[in-house]
């Protein structure tokens, strides 16, 4: 059986929740230099990014809308697919937007690279990628984010907007599950 509550699934804790709002504060405070005078659209990756962003956006001190896609996404496993789709679609025309992507973390980097072309395809004035985390060891495709929060190892994390099997994205801080859950899928 399980243990009811939800820390208890956590094996190790790789990011606090005070540790998250540091890393907030840095990425906001160099969103706001580099965005003055620009007309900044942030736009969150679902669901992933949604803790994130709520966060992150706190921190961005010049006026800027939000939006939000969403993906496909890896179903119920720990790896990729490779395929990518956008099942939730941004609301309007970007021509005239500075577009700040937001995702929760960069893996493979198939999903951001391909969001880069496809939204670059619609000619926004500016795209930028903006990752919390970035797991460099697991990168298929060549991609660089903008803005980085911190990078983590190989290691499949949970919380903070990141699941297991759609579970775990309302934990306050970011670990790693205890083995025998990733097992039981
Ligand atoms: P990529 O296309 O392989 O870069 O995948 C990025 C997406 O995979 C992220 O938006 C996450 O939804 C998911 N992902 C990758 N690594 C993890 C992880 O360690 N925990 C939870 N989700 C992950
Ligand atoms: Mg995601």
């Amino acid at each position: 059986m399980l243990p009811l509550s939800l820390s208890e699934h956590i094996a190790e804790v790789f990011f606090t929740a005070e540790e998250l709002d540091a890393i907030n504060r840095r990425l906001g405070e160099q969103i706001t230099k580099d965005y003055q005078g620009k007309n900044l659209c942030v736009v969150g990756v679902l669901k992933g990014s949604l803790m994130f962003m709520a966060d992150l956006i706190r921190y961005i001190d010049v006026p800027c809308e939000i939006d939000f896609l969403s993906v496909s996404s890896y179903g119920n496993g720990t790896t990729s697919s490779g395929e990518v789709r956008i099942i939730k679609d941004l609301d309007g025309p970007l021509q005239d937007k500075d577009l700040l992507v937001v995702e929760d973390i960069l893996d493979s980097g198939i999903t951001l690279s391909f969001l880069l072309e496809t939204l670059s395809a619609r000619h926004p004035r500016s795209i930028r990628l903006c990752t919390l985390l970035d797991k460099p060891a697991r990168r298929r495709v060549a991609i660089k984010p903008d803005y980085v929060g911190a990078e983590v190892e190989d290691q499949f994390i949970v919380g903070y907007g990141l699941d297991f099997a759609q579970k775990y994205r309302n934990l306050p801080y970011i670990g790693v599950l205890r083995p025998e859950i990733y097992e039981e899928i």
